[in-house]
């Protein structure tokens, strides 16, 4: 049982360091098996999901040595299995990057197929559209997918939605492949453009990422590279969300302000301050937050990852505002718990109807993913009282020692391991 104790009530005031982009990094270490040579990889994050990637390489023959907490290198030489287990999808979805990592290479990849999970379906036809166009046979056998072909062959191909696994999963891919591909309706998240900079690093050679069309020159083979992941644009909102929401002064540090764009936009429209830096962004909120309409969209509209935060602040604006999810349909599973609250919310299909209260207070409470559990430790801050937030498995495996960091900014926040150390938690803060 491990669970987060919060006594809320403290404004964040101070700065925080924002950790490497753990979405990019998992699509990096995936492919950074491409070639056979040793590649370096620094600004990784620390976090469960990333080391859960790093297992899944290192259990197909890779080496993997890590450095430091935040540095890696890997050499993809000596894999000798195609083949990624069921239990690597069932804890991390993006272990799927190893198809186009591994198909690109060696022309052959097995990996289980990924089901569900808690933001919704999730389908990946997309990803098997351009592995098929690119040649491969893809077929779905006892739950895994096996895809394979002689020689892949650069295609033009035409994505039906845009998605951020499918553009790195086949750039991947056609980055080996013979001949030109051209990616049309692509994902232009800066997660994608930092995959197509490593790829390039190792001698790919990929145009147009950050546009909609990407345009891949197949190469032969890869080589060695040193790179630095992105800072996370996620976790750098998620703590300006929190300094919105309990009213704080909190800078963000080691982000690059442009990737934050429509996150910083909606919270001026809230009615925070914001002065970009540039390296960091710093966010006051002084005085009751204002209400808004938003509507998750790829990037570069308002991130999906980032609609729990603005959830919770709004919970606690002035007026009524709404929320349209249009990218995953089942993310509004926090608002249940944020009621448990005292929050005024409404879900009916992809949207939601929230009515601000002046003041929350602490309840017992469930993170139902990553980014809503971040959420929920954002509301128990801003809350009124001592609110446990149950399942925080979730939030370890994309923020980097959240507690501690939350901590630093002058959040009462705890994590605890059985009643008697709650019990210590609560004489403290009384
Ligand atoms: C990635 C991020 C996730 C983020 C999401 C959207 C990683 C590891 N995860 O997830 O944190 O919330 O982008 O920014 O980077 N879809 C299909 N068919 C497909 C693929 C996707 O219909 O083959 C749909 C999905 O159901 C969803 C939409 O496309 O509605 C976008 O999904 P996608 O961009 O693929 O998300 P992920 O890459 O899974």
């Amino acid at each position: 049982m491990e669970q987060y104790m919060i006594k809320g009530g403290n404004p964040l005031v101070g700065e925080v360091e924002i950790g490497g982009a753990k979405n990019a990094a998992l699509a990096i270490l995936a492919a950074a098996i491409m070639t056979d040579e040793t590649v370096l990889v620094d600004n990784l994050p620390d976090v469960n999901d990333v080391n859960v990637m790093l297992e899944a390489i290192s259990e197909i023959g890779a080496m993997v040595q890590r450095v430091d907490r935040h540095t890696v290198k890997i050499n993809g030489s000596t894999i000798s299995d195609f083949n990624i287990e069921y239990d690597y999808i069932k804890k991390i979805r993006a272990s799927y990057y190893l198809l186009g990592a591994l198909l690109g290479k060696y022309k052959h990849a097995e990996v289980a197929l990924p089901g569900g999970c808690n933001i919704g379906s999730r389908p990946i036809d997309q990803h098997l559209k351009g592995f098929r166009a690119l040649g491969a046979d893809v077929d779905i056998e006892y739950g895994k997918i096996v895809a394979e072909s002689e020689h892949l062959r650069g295609t033009h191909l035409y994505f039906d939605v845009v998605s951020v696994g499918a553009t790195i999963n086949v750039m991947m891919a056609a980055a080996m492949a013979d001949g030109v591909t051209i990616m049309e309706n692509v994902a232009k998240e800066p997660h994608v453009v930092d995959v197509a900079n490593f790829l390039n690093s190792m001698g790919a050679n990929i145009r147009g990422a950050g546009t909609d069309i990407i345009r891949i020159r197949g190469v032969q083979s890869l080589h060695r590279t040193e790179y630095s992941i992105i800072p996370d644009q996620i976790e750098a909102g998620t703590f300006m969300f929190a300094a919105a929401a309990t009213k704080g002064d909190v800078t963000v540090m080691n982000v690059i302000p442009k990737h934050l764009d429509a996150t910083l936009s909606k919270l001026i429209d809230i009615g925070c301050e914001v002065e970009e830096f540039d390296d960091a962004v710093r966010v006051v909120a002084k005085g009751r937050l204002r209400s808004t309409q938003v509507k998750t969209l790829p990037y570069p509209g308002y991130p999906t990852d980032m609609q729990p935060q603005i959830g919770v602040a709004l919970a606690l604006a002035r007026g009524t505002s709404t929320i349209t999810e249009s990218i995953f349909e089942n993310r509004f599973k926090y608002l249940a718990e944020l009621a448990r609250m005292g929050a005024r919310v409404k879900a009916e299909g992809n949207s939601a109807t929230i009515e601000g209260v002046d003041i929350l207070s602490g309840a017992r409470v469930s993170a139902p993913d990553l980014r809503a559990g971040a959420a929920l430790c954002i509301a128990g801050l801003a809350a009124d009282g001592i609110t446990i937030v149950d399942d925080i498995v979730y939030i370890q495996r994309g923020y980097e020692r959240f507690e501690e960091k939350l901590r630093s900014l002058g959040g009462v926040i705890e994590k605890v391991t059985n009643e008697k150390e709650a019990q210590k938690f609560r004489l403290k803060v009384s």
